[in-house]
């Protein structure tokens, strides 16, 4: 059996269509359950719900063979896993945004307001630009606002949020999307059992 961990939320819902159209059934999960581990109608999945920052340890420590897991958050806590196939949905991007007055001129150091301070701190870094990181855990948007930041690097999806908090993108980092990754020595243990996932999961969708 192969022990799946993903995240509560909507990559949760998509992953859990996907597994269901290629017959991998989860028949007694609901949204609204609080039970955190199912199994499949078939048994061939048990299914692991954790926080989706802790999916990458759980398969780094081989807790859990595979993961579904976004892009962005492996960029921040680069697990060592294998990165196996792109899943293609979950697509928003990398971004700094500012308020549109904002001139980086006039600061000798910029404040960046983050979820992401090790993606955050590689961007600047790779710029030359200085900085100083502020580690919040949510609602980033409202930090250049009240004045904690001058700047924020985060994920924009619809750009609802900047847009109705007067906020704009200033630079893009990169995509992201939704990533299946591998522990790496379930990969030699299971491979069969995982290749055979990842092949119809490909037929769904694209690969790496
Ligand atoms: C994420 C992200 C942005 C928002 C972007 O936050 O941090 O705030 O979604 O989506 P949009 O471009 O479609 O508006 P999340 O909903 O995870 O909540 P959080 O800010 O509390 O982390």
């Amino acid at each position: 059996m192969l022990n799946i961990a993903l995240g509560k939320g909507r990559l949760a819902e998509i992953t859990l269509k996907k597994l269901n159209d290629i017959d991998i059934k989860f028949t007694e999960y609901s949204s609204k359950s609080r039970k955190l581990i199912f199994n499949d109608e078939n048994h061939r999945m048990k299914l692991v719900f954790v926080k989706a920052s802790d999916v990458g340890i759980y398969v780094e420590r081989g807790a859990c063979d595979l993961g579904v897991v976004g892009k962005d958050t492996i960029m921040e806590n680069e697990p060592d896993v294998y990165e196996m196939m792109d899943l293609k949905f979950g697509r928003c991007k990398f971004a700094v945004a500012a308020p549109i007055d904002f001139n980086k001129e006039s600061y000798e150091k910029i404040r960046v307001a983050t979820k992401y301070p090790n993606v955050a701190k590689k961007h600047f870094e790779k710029k030359g630009v200085p900085i100083e990181i502020i580690k919040i855990n949510g609602s980033v948007e409202l930090a250049p606002l009240m004045g904690l930041a001058d700047v924020i690097v985060d994920i924009v999806e619809t750009g609802t949020t900047l847009k109705e908090n007067g906020l704009v993108v200033i630079e893009e980092i990169s995509q992201v999307s939704a990533r299946l990754i591998v522990n790496k020595v379930s990969l030699k243990t299971k491979r069969d059992e995982i290749l055979t996932i990842i092949k119809a999961l490909n037929s769904e969708g694209g690969a790496l």
